[in-house]
Order: structure tokens, then C-alpha cells, then sequence
């Protein structure tokens, strides 16, 4: 649906902050609150029940940061994730991140914005905050900003995975802010901001950038590919699921933290690929191992990409056509106690290692009411027997509660928490 509020947008408000661009903001808040945008430079609202950012048809590009929480002082943290709304709300809509104004201002402070986004269009920009445990409560187990009573349950560490190699400097942290757009530069220039705001009271502890999204999250999306060559989210949790949506994505007061009523539970893992070697693996063994074919993105023995996948068929050999340790078969809901989970992912090529070998794979990024019963099992069963983990490592990992939306004037990231 093309709603005022694209027409708007598409009509180009640059980041500078051009005369009006207020006024477009206001228009946009009150009317359609369409997760997607028109067109690949349009701007996604910020505002909603729910965050932008999960259920948002999925946008080419990647900035995620994880921070660490350097100040003792709850008070500058919640002043920081006020100003952090404030700046996210006016970057996501393509303006510019000052709090004062357009970039300038007094002569010897430094700018409001860094810049490097000026002119560019929203680029359907979201951003999504998650909170990570030790924001509750340090390695100590010490109650760093009052609020360890309302650490949801579910955020309970993950369990150690068979073949696990992370590494604990770009795993977990305070905070996190996932960056999507469909131009890198606005998705870096989102987190760079947030950076700049937050100094003296946060500081990155990693950051991830990705490209090619490995999944699609809307119907209205064609599947895009990894980095194996695969199709990857054919049978994704998508935005039109509505049902199971609310069944296994958004999390409820009931579930026990009230504060996180529709929000949602963010899992990401750094996924090193061997890229050599699976480049040297034979088509009909890399098909094998996903259950799909390579082409069309079909599970084996089918013709579409969306036909449902036959696992008790037979070949004239007696074995199951789609072999019993597939990808396909190991993370499907029907062998995971019906486990659905919203993957988001992106591809990611961080240069070489030095041994002639691209340090290249998959950041994985998935939604879910709850990891305890989503992620946990459908990892556990994939640990245990995925042909695919001969070629693929996981690095780092992170799990976040990701609150509801910001819902207006007044509201700000972590209100309802604090
Ligand atoms: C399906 C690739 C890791 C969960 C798929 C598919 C591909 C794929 C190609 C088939 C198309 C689709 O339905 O999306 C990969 C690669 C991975 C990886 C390359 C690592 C580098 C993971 C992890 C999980 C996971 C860590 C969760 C713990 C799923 C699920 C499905 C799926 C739930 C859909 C199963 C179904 O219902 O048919 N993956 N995946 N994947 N993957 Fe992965």
C-alpha cells in the first residue's frame, strides 16, 4: 500500500534537515504504520506497538553493535537511551542525528551529526535495541542498576553447544542496536551516531557489518542466497503469519516480564564459513546436506521452492530422500516440538585470515518469543548431527531482550524497564 506518508518520504527529505521536514515527521507518526517501505530509499516508521527491525521486509544491509555499560550511574544511562530515541527517531526518517538542530551549531563545539549521511535518503533505516543479561546483572552476579528483579527468564544463558569456538571479546554485552538499511553508509552512520551520543556512558564492544540479507521476512520478498549459494528463508517465519506471529514471536506479559509485552528475543551468532572447502564439495553433497536442491531451492524429491518437504520419502536405495542428518530436516518445527523461529540474518566478508582464506559467513540473527523453547533445541539438534557443521563454526553469540515499539512523545527506548 502506498500510503500519504511514502509519498511523502519518496518526495525526498535529505538528512540535513530541509525546511518541512518536522512537519513530514508529525504526518508520518499519525497515519499508516505500514512495516515497509515503498521503495528502497523510503523511511520504515519508527514508531509502533512493536519494534521496526523484526517483522520489517528484511533490508539489504547490516550494522549490528553490541555495547558494554561503562558508567555506574542509572541516571546518565536512562538520559542516554532518551537521547538515543530521540536520535533514532529522526535518523530512521532520514534526518540527521542532532538533538540541537541540523549539523553546525556553535562554532567550537563539535557537530551534532557526523556528516557522512547528508543528503542520503532514509534507505528504509530501522533500529532495534535489545538488552543483554549482564545489563541486569554482572558476571558477579551484582545488581548494577537496580533493576535485576525484572530480568525476564528468558534470558537465561544459552547452554554450551557441541563445536562451539566463541569467542567471549565479540560475544554478549549491556546493550545492542541492530542497524538494517538499504544503504550501508546510512546503517553505519546510524550506529557511528548512536557511538557519538552515548560517549562517557557506553562504548562499542564489537560491531558486525552485513550484506546480501540470507532471509526474506515478507511474502512480497524474493528469497535471497547465502554465502553457500543456497536459497536461504524459503520457510521462514514471515510478517504475514499473523497467527503464529503472536504464537512464537512476540513475547506477552504473561510470559513474566511485563515490561517485554511485545517485544521480542533476539539470538545472534557470528557463523564462520569454510568457504574453500565447501567451493570443492560436490553439488549433489551440498544439496544433501541442506535438503534442498542448489537452483530452484526445492526440498530433494520436489519440484518448487515452496512445496513442502517429504521427509518420509524413500529413494529406490530404501534411504530417506532427504537424508536423516539434512539441515532441513534437523531444524524443522516437526522434529522441534513445533519450534518456529523469525531468522534475519546477513551474509558477512570481514577480509581474509591471513592463510590464504576469505574470513567469511553467516551473522545469524533470529526472533522469538522464547529462546529457552526455540533457539535451544533447534541449535541442540543441529549441534548434535548437522552434516553441515563440517564446514561452519560458530564464533560468538549473543541473546537480547528486545523491547516493544516506542510508542510516541514521551515514550523512549527502556522506559517501561527503568
Ligand atoms: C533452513 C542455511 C544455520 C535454523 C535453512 C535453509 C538454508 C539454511 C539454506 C533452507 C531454506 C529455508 O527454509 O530457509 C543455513 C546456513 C547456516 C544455518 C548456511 C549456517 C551458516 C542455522 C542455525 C539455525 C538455523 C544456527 C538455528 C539454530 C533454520 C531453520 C530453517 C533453516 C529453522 C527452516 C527449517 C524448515 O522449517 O524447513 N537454513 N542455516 N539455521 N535453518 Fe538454517
Amino acid at each position: 500500500m502506498v500510503s500519504r506518508r511514502v509519498a511523502l518520504t519518496a518526495a525526498g527529505v535529505g538528512i540535513a534537515g530541509v525546511a518541512g521536514a518536522a512537519a513530514v515527521g508529525a504526518a508520518m507518526m499519525d497515519e499508516d504504520r505500514s512495516p515497509a517501505a515503498a521503495s528502497p530509499g523510503d523511511a520504515v516508521p519508527f514508531y509502533g506497538e512493536h519494534q521496526a527491525g523484526i517483522v520489517t521486509p528484511a533490508q539489504d544491509r547490516l550494522h549490528f553493535a553490541a555495547f558494554d555499560v561503562i558508567t555506574k550511574d542509572r541516571a546518565k544511562l536512562v538520559e542516554m537511551l532518551r537521547e538515543w530515541t530521540a536520535a533514532a527517531a529522526r535518523m530512521t526518517q532520514g534526518r540527521d542525528a542532532g538533538l540541537l538542530g541540523a549539523v553546525g551549531g556553535q562554532a567550537e563545539a563539535p557537530p551534532d551529526d557526523t556528516g557522512e549521511a547528508l543528503g542520503l535518503p532514509a534507505s528504509g533505516l530501522t533500529l532495534t535495541i535489545g538488552f543483554g543479561r549482564s545489563l541486569f546483572r554482572d558476571a558477579a552476579g551484582v545488581d548494577r542498576f537496580g533493576i535485576a528483579d525484572r530480568m525476564p527468564a528468558a534470558l537465561e544463558p544459552l547452554p554450551h553447544f557441541p563445536g562451539d569456538a566463541l569467542r567471549p571479546e565479540i560475544s554478549d554485552g549491556d546493550l545492542c542496536v541492530q542497524a538494517c538499511a538499504n544503504d550501508p553508509q546510512v546503517a553505519v552512520h546510524a550506529i557511528r551516531n548512536l557511538a557519538r551520543i552515548g560517549f562517557g556512558v557506553v562504548s562499542i564492544r564489537y560491531s558486525q557489518l552485513g550484506f546480501g540479507r540470507t532471509s526474506s521476512t515478507s511474502r512480497e520478498q524474493a528469497t535471497a542466497r547465502n554465502l553457500m549459494g543456497f536459497k536461504d528463508g524459503t520457510r521462514n517465519m514471515k510478517l504475514e503469519d499473523t497467527d503464529l506471529l503472536r504464537e512464537q514471536l512476540w513475547a506477552r506479559a504473561s510470559d513474566g516480564a511485563d515490561w517485554m509485552a511485545g517485544g521480542s528475543y533476539l539470538v545472534t551468532r557470528r557463523i564462520r564459513m569454510t568457504v574453500e572447502t565447501w567451493d570443492r564439495t560436490p553439488l549433489a553433497e551440498q544439496e544433501a546436506i541442506f535438503g534442498r536442491d542448489k537452483g530452484e531451492g526445492a526440498p530433494l524429491g520436489q519440484a518448487k521452492e515452496f512445496d513442502e518437504p517429504d521427509f518420509a520419502a524413500k529413494g529406490a536405495d530404501g534411504e530417506p530422500v532427504i537424508a536423516k542428518e539434512a539441515h532441513i530436516r534437523l531444524a524443522h518445527p516437526d522434529f522441534n516440538n513445533g519450534a518456529h523461529l523469525l531468522r534475519r540474518g546477513y551474509n558477512f566478508v570481514d577480509g581474509s585470515d591471513g592463510l590464504g582464506r576469505l574470513d567469511a559467513g553467516l551473522f545469524f540473527i533470529a526472533y522469538q518469543r522464547d529462546p529457552r523453547k526455540q533457539f535451544v533445541p533447534v541449535q541442540r539438534s543441529l549441534a548434535r548431527a548437522d552434516i553441515l557443521n563440517e564446514y561452519i563454526r560458530h564464533v560468538s553469540s549473543g541473546l537480547w531482550a528486545c523491547p516493544p515499539g516506542v510508542t510516541g512523545d514521551g515514550d523512549h527506548w527502556g522506559r517501561a524497564l527503568f
